[in-house]
């Protein structure tokens, strides 16, 4: 069989301003709550940054962007997804002005992008609240943060709106449910969160998005406007129908931000589940209107599958994986105990297409993994072909999906370039194509190497496919 991905599919791959950038305190930045979280987000944050934080000084894109940008080039992308730094623009998150130097540094990487033909994916808020809007309001639990963000959102269309066509809302904005201060800003601590105060923060979230949605058509009517969701399929531990309900209820509460980003209003499963935990949503009739404002197109991040269980005693959750979940006895994880799953992939992929119907966008996929840097034919690579065999099966499934008749507009390897990771703060745990020399301790040079998957990666654009192994 041979894959055939349609013509203008966009490869590429993709970042986070908060793990890549550095430079957090030039050009005008605020502080974001990533400044004070240098253990990654399932670990409490401390008082302010602190030297251990690797996220400060990251691999310091700010500066070699154009060399970063030149390589991905030489792969071959298509598209590139960065987050754009909310406290570059808005170094506080509440000002009434933009900090026009973080603007300056986001249109010189546009510059670059456009002289190399690769096309912008821009995620407004990938996990980087502005520290200030934590401190003063608990992040998105508070209403004003509704403004806050269209500001900040418009102030973008604005600027990059005729260069920028594809934009996502929020990454992962269904990992607010389990990660409250990265995904939402909310200091106070998801043990002594209420039910009302994150749901209610939810759905701020959600009229926040639909609303900028609406601005960016009537400022950039050439934008695409995307949702971003953390897809994690789940299956039933064992035939037990108990179990499959459970392994639904789990899925339900990953829909529930889709269907309302693609259907424009709360399913009746998210309703009864408020009810049940005793929350009633502040919804005004302007939220109403707003939510109909809905996307263009789903983009989610995909790594692995989980399984469920009815028994409560079975219900031991998976090592380093925010969303929990059973691990799946029938799979092999990651050194960082993701379970890999290519075939869950294929299966999202239906699954979202038939539910809502709109072009998928996969934004995120890779194995993080430890890299030896080795010296072959006397230059400096890494040998990874444990991550061109995770990609190449992946990307397998995706060519069995477009088969199947899902409309996939493109895929982003996550960390395209090595960066520190979002859940453990190390960069020890690598994704790249290309090799960054800089440690968990700090220690490095920050030089750029290309791994064996960089070319690899470059033959598979070539050919559109066409090079990989079915
Ligand atoms: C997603 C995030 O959760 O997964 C990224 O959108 C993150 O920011 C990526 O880096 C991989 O997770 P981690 O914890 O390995 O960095």
């Amino acid at each position: 069989m041979t894959i055939t991905f349609p013509g203008g599919f966009l490869w590429g791959g993709a970042t986070a301003a908060n793990q890549i950038e550095g430079a957090y305190d030039q050009g005008g930045k605020g502080l974001s709550i990533q400044d004070i979280m240098p253990s990654g987000g399932m670990f409490p944050p401390v008082k302010g940054p602190t030297e251990d934080n690797l996220k400060l000084e990251a691999i310091d894109f700010y500066n070699r962007y154009a060399e970063d940008i030149a390589l991905f080039a030489e792969m071959g992308f298509k598209t590139f997804r960065f987050s754009i730094a909310w406290s570059r623009i808005f170094p506080n998150g509440d000002e009434e002005t933009p900090n026009e130097e973080g603007l300056a540094f986001y249109d010189r990487v546009l510059d670059e992008l456009e002289k190399r033909g690769i096309e912008p994916l821009v995620t407004i808020s990938h996990y980087e609240t502005p520290l200030h809007l934590a401190r003063e309001y608990d992040g998105w639990t508070d209403r004003r943060l509704i403004d806050f963000y269209e500001r900040y959102a418009k102030v973008l269309f604005e600027r990059f709106g005729s260069r920028v066509k594809y934009w996502l809302t929020f990454n992962e904005i269904n990992a607010i449910m389990h990660v409250p201060l990265m995904a939402g800003g909310i200091l106070t601590p998801l043990e002594q969160l209420s039910k009302q105060d994150l749901y209610q923060a939810i759905h701020h979230e959600l009229v926040a998005s639909a609303r900028v949605t609406r601005v960016a058509r009537e400022i950039a009517p050439d934008a695409k406007i995307g949702c971003m969701i953390l897809a994690m399929p789940t299956y039933p531990l064992t035939p037990d129908p108990e179990d499959a309900l459970q392994a639904l209820h789990s899925e339900q509460a990953n829909y529930a931000f889709g269907d309302v980003h693609c259907r424009g209003y709360y399913p009746g499963y998210f309703l009864r589940t408020l009810r049940e935990v005793g929350v009633e949503l502040e919804i005004t009739d302007q939220d109403r209107e707003d939510l109909k404002n809905t996307v263009d197109f789903v983009s989610f991040s995909y790594y692995m599958s989980v399984c469920q269980a009815a028994d409560p005693d079975k219900q031991a959750s998976g090592e380093g994986n925010i969303m929990g979940g059973i691990p799946n006895p029938t799979l092999k994880a990651s050194e960082w105990g993701w379970q890999i799953d290519p075939v869950g992939l294929r299966i999202v992929l239906n699954d979202y297409w038939d539910r809502w119907q709109k072009p998928l966008f996969i934004v995120e996929n890779g194995l993080g993994a430890k890299d030896q840097l080795v010296e072959v034919d006397g230059t400096r690579t890494v040998e990874d072909d444990y991550r061109i065999a995770y990609l190449n099966d992946h990307l397998v499934q995706v060519g069995e999906a477009i088969l199947d008749g899902v409309d996939v507009l493109g895929y982003t390897t996550w960390g395209c370039i090595d960066l520190v990771s979002a859940s453990t703060a190390q960069l020890s745990k690598r994704y790249g194509f290309i090799y960054v020399d800089r440690n968990d301790d700090g220690t490095g040079t920050l030089e750029r190497f290309r791994k064996k998957s960089f070319n690899w990666y470059k033959e598979v654009i070539a050919t559109n496919g066409g090079s990989l192994t079915v």
